[in-house]
C-alpha cells in the first residue's frame, strides 16, 4: 500500500537550491514538499564554503530570510590576492559600484531557511528512503519514497532536481538527453576550521610555489583555512601539525605575516572540478544547483549558482500557474546557463591562475605570476575579477 499526497512542485534536496526554491515558491502562494534524504541535524552541520555574492544576500533579505545573516554576516569590500611574499588588495567596493560579499557559512543559510519553512508549517521531510521519479515526461509526474516505514507517492505538476551531485533526479532523464562538459583539475582541498581568530580582516588567496593556500573565516573566533593537496592524499596524511606548518610557510610574507593558530574543529579534501549538465530541463523535471553543475571551489560561486538557477525557475514556475504559459519555464535552461557558464569561466581562471601544477611547469608558473601581477595593478584586470566575484546581477 502506498499513501499518496499531491502538490504543485516537488522538490527533491534541502540543500540550498531546494530550500531557497521552496521559500521563493511559498512566496509567491504556490506549494511545494521539499524531500530529503539525511537528517536535518546533518545538513545543519555539514560544513561547506561560506561566501555569499551581493545579490544573494539581497534576495535572502528581501525575502524576509536575512536577519540572522544581516546582524552576523561578515561583509567585506575587498579581498587580498598574495603571491611572491606579498599582499595585493582588490577593493570591490570602488571597483563595482559599492558593492560588497558577505562571508556567511553556507550551513547557517540552510539553518535560517529550514527554520522559516518550519514555522511557516510547509512542508519539509527529512531521513526519507529510496527517492525515484516517474512519469517526468509527462503532464503528472510523481516521486516515491518512503518515509516513517511506509512507501508513499506524491503527485505534482512539476518535480525540481535540487539533490546536488550525487543525488537521484538526474538518473531519471534519459540516456543521450543529457551531455555533460567536464574538466578535472590535478589537485584538492584539504581544509580545516580553527577555533581561532582571522589573522587577516578579508580572504586571502595565495600563491605559493608550495601550492595554493586561502585564508576564510566564519566568525571574529573562528578561522576558515585551505590548502592545495594532492586529490589522493588522505586525511591521515595530514596531521594537525603538518597542516599549520604548511599553512604558516604558503602565507609568509616579507614583511612578517602572522597566522594565529587555534585547535581544529573539523577537516576535510574537496576534490576540484568543473561540470556542466546540458539541457537542465527534461519534461517536467527541472535540475538545479550542483545536480547539474559543479564549480571548483575557487571562485567560491557553487551556492551563489544555485540560488541563481532556482531563482530563474520559481519565475518561470510562477508564469507557469498565473497564467498557464510555460514561455518562460521553456527559457529556464537556457537563461541559467549563460550565468554558469560565466561561472565556470572565472572559477577556471581563478583555479588556473591560483594553484601550482604538477611537474614543475617553470613556463606556467611565470605566465600564473605575471597574470597575477597584471590582475593586481591594472584597474580593468582588478574589475573583471571584482565584478565575478561580487556577482552579475541576477536575471
Ligand atoms: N533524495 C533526497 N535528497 C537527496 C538525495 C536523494 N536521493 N540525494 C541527495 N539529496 C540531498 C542532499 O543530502 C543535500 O541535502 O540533496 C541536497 C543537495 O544539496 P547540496 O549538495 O547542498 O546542493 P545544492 O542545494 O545544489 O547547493 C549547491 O552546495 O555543494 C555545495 O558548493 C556547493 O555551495 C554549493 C551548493
Ligand atoms: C570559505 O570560506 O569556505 C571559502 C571562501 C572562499 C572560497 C572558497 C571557500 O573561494
Amino acid at each position: 500500500m502506498r499513501t499518496a499526497m499531491r502538490t504543485q512542485v516537488g522538490i527533491v534536496g534541502a540543500g540550498p537550491a531546494g530550500l531557497v526554491l521552496a521559500h521563493l515558491l511559498q512566496r509567491r502562494g504556490i506549494e511545494s514538499v521539499v524531500l530529503e534524504n539525511r537528517s536535518r541535524d546533518y545538513v545543519e552541520k555539514r560544513v561547506r564554503a561560506g561566501v555569499l555574492e551581493y545579490g544573494t544576500v539581497q534576495l535572502l533579505t528581501e525575502t524576509g530570510v536575512g536577519d540572522r545573516l544581516r546582524r552576523e554576516g561578515l561583509v567585506h569590500t575587498g579581498v587580498e590576492l598574495r603571491f611572491d611574499g606579498q599582499g595585493h588588495r582588490i577593493p570591490f567596493d570602488e571597483l563595482t559600484g559599492g558593492r560588497s560579499i558577505t562571508v556567511y557559512g553556507q550551513q547557517e543559510v540552510v539553518k535560517d531557511l529550514i527554520r522559516a519553512r518550519l514555522e511557516a508549517g510547509a512542508p519539509l521531510l527529512f531521513g526519507v528512503a529510496d527517492v525515484s521519479l516517474h512519469g517526468v515526461d509527462s503532464p503528472t509526474p510523481s516521486i516515491r519514497f518512503r518515509a516513517d516505514g511506509q512507501d508513499q507517492e506524491l503527485q505534482c505538476d512539476v518535480i525540481a532536481g535540487c539533490d546536488g551531485f550525487h543525488g537521484v533526479s538526474r538518473d531519471s532523464v534519459p540516456a543521450g538527453v543529457l551531455t555533460g562538459y567536464e574538466r578535472a583539475y590535478p589537485f584538492a582541498w584539504l581544509g580545516i576550521l580553527a577555533k581561532a581568530p582571522p589573522s587577516s580582516e578579508e580572504l586571502i588567496y595565495t600563491y605559493h610555489e608550495r601550492g595554493f593556500a586561502l585564508h576564510s573565516m566564519r566568525s571574529p573566533q573562528v578561522t576558515r583555512l585551505y590548502l592545495q593537496c594532492d586529490p589522493d592524499d588522505e586525511l591521515a596524511a595530514w596531521p594537525d601539525e603538518r597542516i599549520w606548518d604548511e599553512l604558516h610557510a604558503r602565507l609568509a610574507t616579507r614583511d612578517g605575516f602572522t597566522l594565529t593558530e587555534g585547535p581544529v574543529l573539523e577537516k576535510g579534501i574537496t576534490g576540484m572540478r568543473s561540470v556542466v549538465l546540458e539541457p537542465m530541463q527534461y519534461g517536467r523535471l527541472f535540475l538545479a544547483g550542483d545536480a547539474a553543475h559543479i564549480v571548483p571551489a575557487t571562485g567560491a560561486k557553487g551556492l551563489n549558482l544555485a540560488v541563481a538557477d532556482v531563482w530563474v525557475l520559481a519565475r518561470g514556475l510562477a508564469e507557469f500557474y498565473r497564467t498557464g504559459s510555460a514561455a518562460e519555464l521553456d527559457r529556464y535552461s537556457a537563461t541559467c546557463l549563460r550565468r554558469i557558464w560565466r561561472g565556470q569561466h572565472f572559477s577556471w581562471w581563478m583555479t588556473s591562475m591560483l594553484h601550482r601544477f604538477r611537474g614543475d611547469d617553470e613556463f606556467g608558473h611565470r605566465l600564473q605570476l605575471s597574470q597575477l601581477a597584471y590582475v593586481t595593478s591594472s584597474r580593468a584586470a582588478a574589475t573583471t575579477l571584482a565584478e565575478n566575484y561580487v556577482g552579475l546581477p541576477l536575471g
